[in-house]
């Protein structure tokens, strides 16, 4: 097996992947017990101040990419997500919008996304969202049923989240939502009615998460306490199974991990993180990845809201971190990221960014993989079977740990 300390050859732009630009919005009206997302809230916000930060965000990490030996090209996908994108004044979106495209253009099917919760009053705001350029809405659903949502620390209902996938499906083409399962007490039945309701909108797309206790939020603090606020590994693992059945027969792939979308209704920008692809990241906390010159590098925005505006004011940008990945980095990337996807990790993918012209695993390790079922490797692609991405974790510390 190749050794990971092979020269890299020059990369090929990856042109599978696309370039986009995610914006994050760092605002919420209340902070959900489960979530540890970069999100806080505020009673207000100086509207000017943010438009000008991002924009001035935007123009500076275009010049460091550039810098870097990074290629400005046209866009595939701008991203707003946060927090709570649905609270951004829509005229700073479309300032976005225009200055991106104006400084990188965009391709004809550029995706422009924006993630929205779905309370009335941000129902109200879709309209203006389209305006400004967006094309296509994640609403963030979470539940249906109001116990649920209650328990989430939802400040919608269940009634208020049909309305709002109504009026986003006259609104926009494209529409996915978001549910979170394996709540504590959930059955099957339960989950079964939940996601049968889910299909019945006939989108083409949904992302649908197992519920994490993330360390740093309200649930992490009640579950160290002794509460049970999640379904046990098995039960979980029940209706993770459950849902690939049922997504299926309505049509749809299990295209990643948690996501699940039609022939071509895969949401682009994630596909760029996960074939490692190229984007900046504005906005506090962002992060953005690129090539430039044969490396990888990462840059990272300050993450508290006030450091951000307070850094972009005094110095012209808010990077926290700017670092150039190492190779035994820039692989982990590749195989973390690319092996959430149904399709795999293709060998060219490795040989194009790092000069790998076959897999660098220890052979006894792929094969005791595969032979328990959760691995598939073939010449040009390995990928894991869909019992082994319920347990990618493993499945990757065992194949990393087995670098040869
Ligand atoms: C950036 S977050 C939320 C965006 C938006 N503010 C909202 O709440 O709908 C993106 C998605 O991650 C999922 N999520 C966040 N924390 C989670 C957790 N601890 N367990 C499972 N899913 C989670 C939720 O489904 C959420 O919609
Ligand atoms: S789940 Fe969404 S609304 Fe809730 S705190 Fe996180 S980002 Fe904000």
């Amino acid at each position: 097996m190749t050794a990971l300390s092979a020269t890299p050859s020059a990369p090929a732009p990856t042109a599978e992947a696309g370039f986009g630009l995610y914006v994050h919005w760092p605002f919420c009206r209340a902070k959900c017990p489960y979530c540890d997302f970069n999100s806080h809230v505020v009673a207000d916000f100086d509207e000017d101040a943010w438009r000008q930060a991002l924009l001035t965000d935007l123009d500076h990490a275009l010049h460091q990419m550039t810098e870097a030996g990074g290629k400005i090209r046209p866009l595939s996908s701008i991203f707003f997500g946060g927090g709570t994108p649905s609270l951004m004044p829509p005229p700073i979106m479309a300032d976005i919008i225009e200055r991106a495209v104006h400084l990188c253009g965009a391709t004809d099917d550029c995706e422009i996304t924006a993630e929205a919760n779905p309370t009335s009053t941000e129902t109200a705001t879709l309209r203006a969202f389209r305006e400004a350029g967006i094309n296509r809405v994640s609403l963030g659903v979470q539940a249906l049923n109001d116990d649920a949502l209650q328990f989430l620390g939802r400040e919608h209902s269940a009634a208020e989240a049909l309305d709002a996938l109504r009026h986003a499906r006259e609104l926009f083409d494209r529409v996915s939502f978001d549910l979170i399962y394996g709540r504590v007490g959930q059955t099957a039945a339960e989950w079964e009615a939940e996601l049968t309701t889910a299909l019945s909108f006939d989108l083409d797309h949904l992302s649908l998460y197992q519920l994490t206790i993330e360390q740093g939020t309200q649930f992490y603090t009640r579950h160290r306490k002794g509460e049970i606020l999640s379904l046990s590994d098995d039960d979980m693992a029940t209706l993770y199974d459950m849902t690939a059945d049922i997504t299926k027969q309505a049509g749809l792939s299990h295209y990643e991990v948690s996501n699940y979308a039609k022939e071509g209704a895969q949401s682009r920008h994630n596909l760029i993180y996960w074939q490692t692809g190229d984007w900046l990241g504005i906005g506090p906390g962002a992060t953005g990845r690129y090539r430039g010159n044969g490396q990888r590098y990462e840059s990272v925005k300050r993450r508290s809201p006030t450091a951000y505006l307070q850094q972009i004011a005094e110095r012209g940008h808010a990077i926290d971190s700017h670092y150039q990945e190492t190779k035994e980095g820039y692989f982990e990337e590749v195989m973390m990221m690319g092996m959430r996807l149904k399709e795999g990790v293709p060998l060219i993918r490795l040989q194009d960014h790092l000069g790998l012209t076959s897999w660098p695993f220890a052979s006894d390790m792929v094969n005791q993989l595969c032979e328990a079922g959760w691995l598939e490797v073939t010449d040009t692609r390995c990928r894991a079977t869909d019992e082994g991405r319920l347990r990618l974790n493993y499945l990757l510390g065992q194949l990393l740990a087995s670098e040869a």
